[in-house]
């Protein structure tokens, strides 16, 4: 139990980090700049179950936003499918099967996501990756805080 406490000042820009909240997997990215950029484009919401992120039970407050996060340089989730719990697989770099997009992709039955866990049109599931609430004081991040 307890909140878990991750220097995120040691963290490689778009490499995953795993580490674990409540006995769930929780995922953290540094977004490079690159990522970002992917992620701002108006254009990539097409591809998107709900880019408006209407669904309020995926995520706190702070991260209804295109970057689902309280700052755009980092990406926290949890990392579970919502379609039957596998754990996603980080595509830091655009690849054909996101549609030319950086995301992460499920392994057990296909389901894809962007680079801010928002699901794509045509996966299995049918929800956004849930955003776990957190706070960030300097180089710590803090999740259940
Ligand atoms: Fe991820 Fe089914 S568990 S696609």
């Amino acid at each position: 139990g307890g909140p878990t406490k991750i220097d995120i000042g040691k963290i490689e820009a778009g490499r995953l980090v795993v580490d674990s909240w409540r006995g769930s997997p929780v995922y953290v990215v540094k977004r490079t700049k690159e990522m970002i950029f992917e992620l701002s484009k108006e254009e990539a919401k097409e591809f998107l179950k709900d880019p408006e992120l209407t669904n309020v039970n995926q995520q706190p407050e702070f991260a209804m936003n295109y970057h689902r996060s309280r700052v755009p340089e980092l990406l926290v989730l949890v990392g579970v499918c919502t379609h039957l719990g596998c754990a996603p697989k980080l595509r830091a770099e655009p690849t054909e099967e996101l549609k030319g997009y950086g995301g992460f992709f499920c392994p057990c039955h296909g389901s894809k996501f962007d680079l801010s866990g928002r699901v794509f049109i045509g996966s299995p599931a049918g929800d956004n990756l849930l955003v776990p609430p957190y706070v960030i004081e300097g180089n710590k991040l803090i999740i259940g805080a």
